[in-house]
């Protein structure tokens, strides 16, 4: 010590020498430079920089980083062939954190919202990828960094960004007006640009959606063109306020009608009838407003509350109008359908579990962290069910009967069928290696069901892929129902890639009539649709044309390309690639090629141009 102060040195009980021989060991670790290593080593031995560093969460249950990146390509790589029949678009989306997140419990579903195009027509596929330029991402692409805080609780926000718009446009996207809207239950719809996938800003149904919220799964009638929506909490964080909205074809409002659920908790999707609509409140209830200023999770499941199911007529409804039906203790994420019965009735249907699928939510009084259930979610699942909600019953409870005993999920009908009595059913389920049907896995099988006979048919990808929602493209616009093709991203779990699997509904047990390869990974998505061509308003291209003038079109976009006749140069014949090569590759793998590896995101194929 020095007059009280503590200098810089060794301890003083170290003898002399010691101190010496630790001076100079500190001047060499200063001094010298790390020893030669290969670049396995220098990767363990740098440190990621802390704006990108991911954690492991959210990013389970398997390696699934962020891309973070914006893609085109143009004429994708096919294997098989593109039925002629297939007109449109398919749009989905993906949560993909462009930054790291700034609290180790964060969710999944917190990630920019990323949306993908993969444009179909004549045979052909041109795909392409881009962030939705919410406010938050605008901000935190200024920043470099993360700014905004946990899923929905802006108390852990930067200050700053408190009272900006919290959507990550990330959980589904669908066409209205002749633009996209990606969207986020928190907030309003994010307009996007169908072509080129710009975004144009929030959308408010030109000025007349009042709620601070909209859902994410709106649903569109078919046969009138009308979009129906509601929204939650949606007079502010925790409130109990629900909204439903009709609009018509063009977005003019028809219907608006606020009034309140039993508590404000997690309404993340919807059903509609031709008469009634139908709300859905699992008990994963919304904190107390002190818990989210403390960084709480902004919901938590509550093991004794009932899940609820309200109605309300479609047409003219007043808030006294609603009437809640209550069941057991359940989850549904999302709804099948709803369908007016003859009786009087609203059936509806959707896949249940008996447990909290969102285990990341736990209730209150849980200790430590969330963590992953020592059981199989899976084992409390109680198949794709059907309710019986009676507008006059005496009672409110409600009891539901299977319809296909399949642990599934994502279900999707044929669009055309939305709100109407329909037959058939999309799901996405898993399957053992021996093809039968699993109780627990990631979604590696795509299955058509009866939801009459409870029957079902089906295609597994096996065991290294992971299936997503399915998207449907009906055969022609007059087609039966879920008759056409089936679309689907797959996840390459051993290749690190990403395809678009395209599967004829009528003969779906033979797998893939054509495969549209990406030369890279995309992570998990959520939702999506399928649009088909003859809804834009104008066709154009998906990708970017530059340099294409409409002389360079007229010349070489239809006409066949013609060779000379040069002997000693023969034209490549295009033999098809043996089984097993990687994309594009025609010809026999060069000596030594062993197909890409796990973890390696790209391809090791050479270019083979036959000059
Ligand atoms: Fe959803």
């Amino acid at each position: 010590m020095v007059n009280g102060v503590a200098v810089a040195g060794p301890p003083a009980s170290l003898p002399p020498d010691t101190e010496q021989q630790q001076t100079q060991a500190q001047k060499q670790k200063k001094t010298t430079p790390p020893p030669p290593c290969n670049l396995a080593e220098a990767e363990d031995r740098l440190e990621l920089g802390k704006t990108t560093r991911f954690p492991a969460q959210p990013f389970n249950p398997f390696y699934d980083p962020p891309c973070r990146f914006e893609a085109e390509v143009y004429n994708c790589i096919i294997r098989g062939n593109i039925p002629k029949d297939i007109d449109g678009t398919f749009y989905r989306c993906m949560p993909d954190f462009a930054w790291a997140p700034l609290y180790e419990d964060e969710v999944h579903m917190n990630g920019d919202g990323c949306i993908d195009a993969v444009r179909i027509h004549d045979g052909h596929a041109d795909f392409k990828q881009r962030y939705v330029r919410t406010e938050r991402f605008v901000i935190e692409r200024a920043a470099r960094q993360a700014v905004f805080g946990k899923y929905r609780n802006r108390y852990t926000d930067d200050p700053r960004v408190k009272h900006k718009i919290h959507s990550t446009a990330n959980t589904h996207v669908v066409f209205f007006e002749n633009q996209l809207l990606a969207l986020k239950e928190d907030s309003h719809p994010y307009a996007m640009d169908p072509d080129t996938l710009s975004t144009k800003g929030p959308y408010d149904f030109h000025g007349q959606y009042k709620a601070a919220t909209h859902t994410a799964h709106p649903k569109i009638d078919a046969a009138t063109g009308e979009f129906i929506t509601m929204g939650y909490e949606a007079k502010g964080d925790t409130t109990t306020d629900v909204v439903y909205y009709l609009f018509d074809k063009n977005g003019q409002k028809l219907e608006e009608c606020w009034f309140t659920a039993p508590f404000a908790g997690l309404m993340h999707d919807m059903a509609a009838t031709d008469k009634w609509i139908v709300f859905i409140l699992p008990p994963l209830k919304s904190v107390p407003l002190d818990l989210l200023k403390t960084g709480h999770h902004h919901f938590a499941w509550d093991d004794d509350e009932p899940i609820w199911l309200g109605i309300l007529p479609r047409r003219n409804p007043r808030p006294e109008d609603v009437r809640w039906f209550r069941s057991k203790n359940a989850f549904i994420g999302h709804a099948g359908n709803a369908f007016d019965g003859d009786d009087g009735c609203v059936y509806f249907d959707a896949p249940i579990v008996y447990a909290n699928m969102f285990f990341f939510f736990p209730p209150l009084d849980s200790d430590g962290p969330p963590a992953m259930p020592s059981a199989p979610l899976q084992d409390g699942h109680g198949g794709y069910v059907r309710f019986k909600l009676d507008p006059n019953a005496i009672d409110n409870y409600v009891e539901a009967t299977t319809l296909v005993p399949l642990t599934g999920e994502m279900p999707k009908v044929d669009d055309r069928y939305l709100t109407k009595q329909y037959g058939k059913l999309f799901l996405c389920i898993h399957t053992n290696s021996d093809g039968s049907p699993s109780k627990g896995g990631l979604w590696n099988t795509i299955a058509i069901c009866d939801v009459e006979t409870g029957k079902h048919r089906y295609w597994s990808a096996g065991d290294s892929t992971v299936l997503e929602e399915v998207a449907f493209c009906p055969r022609t616009k007059d087609s039966p129902e879920a008759d056409g093709y089936i679309l689907t991203m797959a996840s390459r779990i051993d290749k690190m890639l990403t395809c678009i699997l395209i599967l004829d509904s009528a003969k779906i047990e033979e797998g893939p009539v054509a495969i549209i390869e990406l030369p890279f990974r995309l992570r998990l998505g959520i939702h999506g649709s399928w649009v088909g061509g003859d809804q834009f308003a104008e066709r154009k291209e998906l990708c970017d044309m530059e340099g294409v003038t409409d002389e360079v079109l007229r010349e070489f976009q239809t006409a066949p390309v013609t060779l000379p006749d040069v002997p000693r140069r023969p034209a490549i014949q295009y033999p098809g690639p043996p089984p097993g090569s990687p994309a594009g590759f025609s010809g026999p793998p060069p000596p030594g090629f062993k197909g890409p590896q796990p973890g390696v995101n790209g391809h090791h194929a050479p270019a083979t141009n036959g000059s």
